[in-house]
């Protein structure tokens, strides 16, 4: 199967302003609040990793992960827990970080499942948004971008669990086309 970045979408010194801007806001809002970051493991790390020191009030972290996609682009449309979180909700302004908000399927559920765990409050943070392929009833409170519908790699995304390492975002062209014949 053929597959190649065709085009930059997001180059590393535009991501480090999206992050900057991002964290900023958000430690405007959550000053003088028990923020908890809450990454999605493992798509958001990179994200994670920035966005936590972009932030400048006192943060918590924890991590969790769920599997949407397989290895390959397509959503298998079940979410299942790997790893769930160490941290006890109660009393925390939960903020979950994920890499691409793209149906909706995988935050939905993952609020569903943090929601009854009394947080104070529990918001969405994510770093790029394809709100054209949203299927579930969802948006998020914090975006970093909006792109196009497109399957985009780097910055902590993969495509079969390659290109995570790219310092940039961009577009992958998978030859034979297969994942967009299934979505
Ligand atoms: P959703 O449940 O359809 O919103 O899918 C969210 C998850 O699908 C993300 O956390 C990614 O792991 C994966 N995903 C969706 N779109 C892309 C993409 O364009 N590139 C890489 N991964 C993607
Ligand atoms: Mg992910």
């Amino acid at each position: 199967m053929g597959e190649r970045i065709s085009g930059i979408l997001l180059t590393a010194d535009e991501i480090k302003d999206i992050v900057h801007q991002l964290g900023a806001q958000i430690s405007r809002d959550y000053a003088g609040k028990n923020l908890l970051l809450v990454s999605v493991l493992k798509g958001s790390v990179v994200f994670m990793a920035d966005l936590m020191r972009a932030v400048t009030i006192p943060a918590a972290i924890d991590f969790m992960a769920v599997s949407s996609y397989g290895d390959g682009v397509k959503s298998s449309g079940t979410v299942k827990i790997i790893k769930d979180l160490d941290i006890d909700l109660a009393g925390f302004d939960v903020l979950v970080v994920e890499d691409i908000l793209d149906s909706g399927v995988t935050l939905s559920y993952i609020i569903e499942l943090l929601a009854p765990r009394n947080p104070k409050s529990i918001r969405l943070c994510t770093f790029l948004d394809k709100p054209e392929r949203r299927a579930a009833d969802i948006a998020a409170d914090y975006v970093g971008a909006v792109i196009p519908d497109e399957f985009v790699v780097g910055y902590g995304l993969d495509y079969a669990e390659r290109y995570r390492n790219l310092p940039y975002v961009g577009v992958l062209t998978i030859e034979n086309g297969e994942w967009r014949m299934e979505n």
